[in-house]
């Protein structure tokens, strides 16, 4: 089939933070990541400093203001730290651009050329939902590190000791909380080619209190998923709605970290003071869940002792958990997720994830 919008995967995870310098330490230490490029003041970009760490195929970019004034430091200040941009890596960026433009996407770069010793990179920039952006980039033939401009660092620690040397390998999908879903949804088939998965959260699958609605978009290749989220009446404030008032409008609520193995990962950024949504004991002990689930890798005791999350479908199952927000207001968490089989994204843990949300919410006031 002809795929008007190809995509290789994602390209970069880009943050707007208040400080990027301490931003690039907590990504190094309790999320394992490894520094390696860097520009700011000294490489000549006068306004902003940006770290740009890895883990496996996953990266992220760290951006800070270092004045007053600069549309960064505007994000910053309408928004706090949060996602500016969900950069896809894309064969044709002049194609995929203009495609874009004709199916209505607002530009926001026209397609570009940015080179330096290592060769050429091309890049363009549309708006997505809220003042979160895709920028379009074809890197194909470059050999740096990152982009022009940016200079190797040396990571900030020593590598977490576990295999591979690394937390989780790749972003699994991102999610972003909008107004208005289906409008997006839209979007992103018209404007990318993306079509809808299986999974679809609507308000009957709600807890007493908090409701949304929830629909998963994906390329051809599955490579790049994101489900979008829209509040839903509910007797008091929904978590999308805290999201949006809190964020100042739609974002990325939350971006799913792949890995091999979630008992490790979780043990070693507990260790490191992350803090996790708690499940409480009936979830595991709930025999309707034990013989859901079946057989799954790792004991059920174990997942219990770490509020580990399990969840299975006619393709197989998956382990998932949810930090708590990782910025002062509460917006932006992470999600790890291992997955044998399933192509989903925990629709039979919901509920239970939606009731440690709101014993959070509760906490803060905000229910
Ligand atoms: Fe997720």
């Amino acid at each position: 089939m002809n795929d008007v919008f190809p995509v290789h995967g994602m390209d970069a995870v880009v943050f707007a933070v208040g400080n990027a310098k301490q931003a690039a330490h907590y990504y190094s230490t309790a999320f394992g990541m490894r520094l390696v490029a860097y520009r700011g003041p000294e490489t000549g970009s006068r306004d902003e400093v940006a770290y740009v760490l890895v883990s496996g195929s996953a990266r992220f970019e760290l951006r800070g203001a270092v004045r007053a004034g600069t549309p960064l430091a505007r994000h910053v200040a309408e928004h706090g730290d949060g996602v500016i941009d969900l950069a896809l890596d894309v064969p044709d960026v002049e194609t995929a651009y203009r495609h874009a433009l004709e199916q209505g996407a607002r530009g926001l770069e026209e397609p570009h050329v940015v080179e330096d010793d290592h060769g050429k990179v091309v890049v363009a920039a549309i708006a997505a939902y809220g003042d979160t952006r895709h920028t379009l980039i074809d890197r194909s033939n470059y050999t740096g590190l990152y982009l022009p401009g940016y200079v190797a660092a040396e990571p900030i620690v020593a590598p977490p000791a576990v295999k591979n040397g690394r937390l989780f390998q790749a972003v699994d999908h991102c999610v972003g909380n909008v107004e208005r879903m289906e409008e997006w949804v839209e979007f992103y088939e018209k404007v990318m080619g993306f079509t809808k998965m299986a999974e679809f959260i609507g308000d009957d699958i709600a807890t007493e209190y908090s409701a949304l609605m929830s629909k998963v978009v994906a390329d051809g290749t599955r490579k790049v998923k994101f489900p979008l989220n829209e509040p839903a009446e509910g007797k008091k404030k929904s978590q999308i709605e805290e999201f949006l008032e809190f964020y100042g409008g739609p974002g990325v609520q939350h971006i799913a970290l792949a890995t091999n193995d979630i008992v490790t990962t979780v043990d070693a950024m507990r260790e490191a003071g992350i803090e996790f949504l708690h499940t409480p004991d009936s979830y595991y002990d709930d025999p309707e869940l034990r013989s859901r689930i079946g057989e799954v890798r790792v004991p059920v005791e174990e997942l219990k002792r770490r509020r580990i999350l399990v969840d299975r479908d006619e393709d197989g199952y998956l382990l998932q958990i949810f930090t708590k927000p990782v910025v002062d207001r509460p917006t932006v968490f992470f999600e790890l997720i291992e997955r044998h089989g399933s192509l989903g994204f925990g629709k039979g843990n919901f509920k239970a994830l939606f009731e440690a949300i709101e014993r959070e919410q509760e906490r803060r006031g905000t229910l």
